[in-house]
């Protein structure tokens, strides 16, 4: 496949665009990202002009694909053509939030805001302007966008940033506990209970694969918030109008938290973020309250156009039955084809940091599928890699266990292992895997895990490494093993 005038691209953006890119995760896969020049249906076509199916989808935004519909095509060029925006209200605000009042059950009124982090950062702001308090709960390995509060990596007691340029004191207010795990969010809320504004929490992680949430979980949250006079905060970004229809998850879960985060399929594939609640929460905001949030752009007519035209045509089409079945074949078919080779054995490693853990399944070579599935439920359950989402990289991407990944994920890990040579890979798994996470993964420092093929459990194998220079400069890798 010739990918030159990406290569090209790349090579022209690097010398403007930091990282070449202007949202960190679209680097990979490298050497070098897929530049798109066009959006087909379901399909993207690349600079070079190569066609893909497209996995990514934005994303999440584009609940409807490339091709728009007739109408949510017409209302975007409508508003196009009267001008791109105004600073002032328009009607179709209010219609937009009584779209969103009328299907999300708790949600009266709605703040629109331009991301799925202003949205997140807002409600929060909300929650501590509410309770008088500083300290919020998150779920280690949640993702709610780059903001302050919530950029925390750790256990409940011992926490800090996870990104350069974050004040430690911004960290000391974020408890992260892991998802699922109900004696650990009561514990915390029996120590600090008094002091906790509100807990944010995605109904089904997102941001490491697809981690659904065991049953009482939600209802356990709802419950201590209620308890101590806390906020439950669902962020719905991800699974807002996508899981559970139009009433979102929490119809799907039958919770109904105090304040809801949207993001993604609202704004129809344009820049939007929301805060939606009950009223005598939301009015807090300011002007009516004493909490401020004001955006430029917030309720911008084109994005409230597209998101309005795309939520009612969702109303009006079996869109989500369409989707969810096309989701359903989809896993079935990978589940089909694993049956198929499960008593093959394979050779799992697992290898990451704290934020980017990579499962390589190397079909050529011993280790059971029953592996690959342990190590990740160690990723996932017994919170070994907090902060962690996980790639799965295989030579051959049908073979894959029977885990949920996004498929975005599964782009970049196929990239990672094409065209290198396994036996070579095995014999050197540790290093090799520690030096791709280095040269990948350039600012990122922390532990890795790996299958030990003799005893096939899960150690963890340190990777550290850090930059002398930016750009152009040499690199100082330095990984060392040490087991678990
Ligand atoms: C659950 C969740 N919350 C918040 C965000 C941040 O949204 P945005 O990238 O629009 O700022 C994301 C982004 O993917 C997300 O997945």
């Amino acid at each position: 496949m010739n990918r030159e005038t990406s290569r090209d691209l790349y090579d022209r953006a690097l010398d403007v665009l930091v990282g070449g890119v202007n949202s960190a995760v679209r680097a990979a896969p490298q050497p070098y990202p897929t530049f798109v020049r066009t959006g087909d249906g379901g399909h993207v076509v690349d600079a070079d002009g190569n066609r893909y199916v497209d996995w990514v989808m934005g994303l999440g935004p584009l609940l409807l694909g490339h091709d728009l519909p007739d109408a949510v095509e017409a209302g975007v060029q409508r508003r196009t053509s009267e001008g791109p925006m105004y600073g002032l209200p328009t009607e179709l605000e209010i219609e937009h939030a009584e779209f969103l009042a009328r299907h999300v059950p708790s949600v009266e009124m709605v703040r629109y805001v331009n991301s799925g982090t202003e949205a997140t950062t807002s409600a929060v702001r909300l929650a501590r302007g509410h309770t008088g308090r500083d300290k919020i709960v998150v779920m280690q390995s949640g993702y709610h966008g780059a903001q302050e509060s919530t950029l925390v990596e750790g256990d409940s007691e011992d926490h800090g940033p996870s990104s350069a340029g974050i004040p430690a004191a911004f960290a000391e207010h974020t408890i992260p506990v892991p998802f699922n795990d109900t004696d650990a969010v009561t514990e915390v809320f029996e120590a600090h209970g008094d002091d906790i504004a509100c807990v944010l929490v995605e109904p089904i992680l997102a941001n490491k694969g697809i981690v659904a949430p065991v049953d009482g979980y939600h209802e356990t949250l709802r419950d201590l918030t209620r308890d101590h006079g806390a906020l439950l905060v669902w962020d719905e970004v991800i699974t807002g109008f996508r899981v559970g229809g139009l009433g979102c998850a929490q119809s799907k879960y039958g919770i109904t938290p105090d304040l809801t985060t949207f993001g993604k399929v609202i704004g129809g594939g344009y820049p939007v973020g929301a805060i939606g609640g009950r009223t005598d929460l939301m009015e807090e905001f300011t002007p009516v309250g004493d909490v401020f949030q004001a955006g430029t752009f917030s309720g911008h007519p084109v994005t409230m156009a597209a998101g309005l035209e795309t939520l009612e045509y969702a109303a009006e089409n079996d869109v989500y039955e369409h989707v969810n079945d096309l989701g359903r074949q989809l896993r079935g078919g990978l589940q089909a084809v694993v049956a198929a080779v499960a008593d093959d054995l394979y050779r799992a490693a697992v290898a990451g940091n704290r934020r980017l853990p990579w499962l390589l399944v190397d079909e050529a070579h011993a280790c059971a599928t029953g592996v690959a599935a342990d190590a990740i439920e160690t990723l996932y359950t017994r919170g070994r890699a907090p902060g962690a989402s996980v790639v799965l990289a295989t030579q051959r991407p049908s073979a894959l266990p029977e885990v949920a990944v996004s498929q975005s994920d599964l782009l970049v890990a196929h990239r990672l292992t094409a065209g290198k040579d396994v036996d070579a890979l095995a014999a050197t798994r540790p290093t090799y895997l520690a030096e791709s996470l280095a040269e990948r993964l350039p600012a990122r420092t922390g532990d890795a895990l790996v299958v030990d093929d003799a005893t096939e459990t899960v150690c963890s194998v340190r990777v550290r490494e850090r930059r002398t220079e930016h750009h152009g400069g040499e690199r100082v890798v330095d990984h060392g093993e040490t087991t678990a």
